[in-house]
């Protein structure tokens, strides 16, 4: 995709790969231009559909599966033949998947907004948000790499230059602590589930029954079972219509995009002075922050 240079030199540019908008960074190489995004405000939503909403690596395909799964369980032949990339489309972007396409309800839409660049009725109609979140340390990590695979993305020259950019929020999507405060903010007013990536790796039957409940969704005990077992690194990774490989035979991605799928791999590349750097970051962003933060896995 190569966008036209009339609409390139409107762009506010944070680099050749991004543009800043209402505080947030789009992809240059996406379709979507500001006006196309103040538009998405005004997307005629549905009662029935559902949210899913993240920041960039917080466990969005993960997610995806897991809400597909729960669908299918509960609308016997709900899941047509597809990938969950056209079952979960992204509302913001335009690269593969038009998510206004006619489907079945309820519909799910995936997206990296904040809160109030989302639909309007989203807010307005109580629509379920589902908004996964994970240790930003790993975030980062995941982030970097996935920068080296992902064609829309900047190829990051060394690891302490991403760093930095990280905490500045100079990437996809802009400032971690922006977003998730954003949202913590707006908790009253959105119908929305929070759901932290480290409690599924610990807990993920626990957390498919909480988000069952959510959903009013009620499923058996061996359709749960299902939903988990589907769910699970091991399964998404062989899984075709779970783990984006369609997108790594049309060129799109460089490389695997379901890495690693652990907790603490940020120890692997952060050197000591980053991880203090780091968390007084986190400690001055964060401290009015009443989410429970349980990084590490037990
Ligand atoms: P890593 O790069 O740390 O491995 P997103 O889908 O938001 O882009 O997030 C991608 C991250 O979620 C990747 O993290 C990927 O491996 C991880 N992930 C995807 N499916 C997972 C699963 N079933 N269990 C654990 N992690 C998963």
């Amino acid at each position: 995709i190569c966008p036209g240079r009339a609409s390139m030199d409107s762009l506010d540019l944070v680099s050749p790969y991004l543009f800043k908008h209402r505080r947030r960074n789009f992809l240059v190489k996406d379709k979507m231009r500001p006006a196309d995004l103040d538009a998405l405000h005004h997307f005629e939503t549905r009662p029935t559909d559902i949210f899913l909403v993240t920041y960039p690596k917080s466990g969005t395909a993960w997610m995806q599966q897991i809400l597909v799964q729960i669908m299918d369980a509960a609308h016997l032949g709900w899941a047509e033949d597809a990938t969950n990339r056209t079952h979960v489309p992204w509302l913001e972007e335009r690269s593969v998947d038009n998510p206004s396409r006619e489907r079945p309800d309820p519909r799910i839409f995936g997206s990296h907004l904040p809160p109030d660049m989302l639909p309007r009725g989203v807010k307005a109609n109580r629509i379920k948000v589902v908004y996964v979140w994970r240790n930003p340390k790993d975030i980062l990590v995941s982030l970097y790499h996935f920068s080296h695979v992902w064609v829309l993305l900047e190829t990051p020259q060394s690891f302490e230059g991403f760093f930095q950019q990280f905490l500045d929020g100079d990437v996809y999507m802009g400032s971690w602590f922006d977003h998730i405060q954003d949202y913590h903010k707006a908790q009253d007013q959105l119908n929305i589930h929070f759901v932290q990536y480290e409690s599924m790796l610990k807990d993920l039957r626990g957390e498919v029954v909480k988000l069952c409940a959510f959903l009013e969704k009620d499923l058996t005990d061996e359709a749960v079972d299902r939903v988990v077992e589907a769910s699970t690194f091991k399964s998404m990774k062989t899984n075709p219509k779970a783990n984006y490989k369609d997108l790594v035979e049309t060129g799109r991605y460089k490389g695997e995009t379901m890495r690693k799928g652990v907790a603490g791999d940020w120890k692997n590349l952060f050197t000591v002075a980053q991880n203090e750097h780091f968390d007084k970051v986190l400690k001055e962003k964060m401290s009015n922050l009443a989410l429970t933060c349980v990084w590490e896995i037990k």
